[in-house]
């Protein structure tokens, strides 16, 4: 049985990951809008990973006899004018991510709670994943900065990024 502080953070957790799907698809749908067609492929997967995540803490807090309560999705930008700004804002945003897991992980571990830092372990591995991700495409578009062959090519990469569901979900 889940304890009850655990439960709300989890719940809070949950809302957090159903916000971040919020605003990658906010991104994606900009820059459809702005002609970058790759870019607008790659906020759409990562609109789907989020959404994953909070289906994962879901099904964990069902697991353990706790009750999932959805909470509003707060408004999200929808402004970004270059994919530079929005792997900028996607890094600080994982950053953010990252501290939030933490803090859950935490308050596992206060609690001897065991099975609630198992499944933490594979958020904690995967915020690396995101921040590294993150910062390498910040750091392409800063190497490319206006030149529109190295966007477009960019763009072409970055349209070539396809689903995968990730392993808690995968089923046998
Ligand atoms: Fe669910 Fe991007 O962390």
């Amino acid at each position: 049985m889940l304890s009850e502080k655990l439960e709300a953070a989890l719940n809070e957790q949950i809302n957090a990951e159903f916000w971040s799907a919020y605003l990658y698809l906010s991104m994606a749908n900009n820059f459809e809008a702005k002609g970058n067609p790759g870019v607008a492929n790659w906020f759409r997967i990562q609109f789907r990973e989020e959404q994953d995540h909070a289906h994962i803490f879901m099904n964990y807090v069902n697991q353990r006899g706790g009750r999932v309560l959805l909470k509003p999705i707060a408004a999200v930008e929808t402004e970004w004018a270059t994919p530079l700004d929005a792997f900028k804002a996607t890094l600080a945003h994982e950053q953010v991510v990252t501290s939030l897991i933490n803090k859950i992980y935490a308050m596992a571990e206060a609690e001897h709670d065991y099975a609630t830092r198992e499944t933490l372990n594979w958020f904690i591995s995967e915020q690396v994943e995101e921040e590294e991700t993150a910062q390498q495409l910040i750091d392409k578009y800063t190497m490319i900065g206006k030149d529109g062959t190295g966007i477009y090519m960019l763009d072409q990469e970055l349209a070539s990024r396809t689903y995968t569901t990730p392993a808690p979900l995968a089923t046998a």
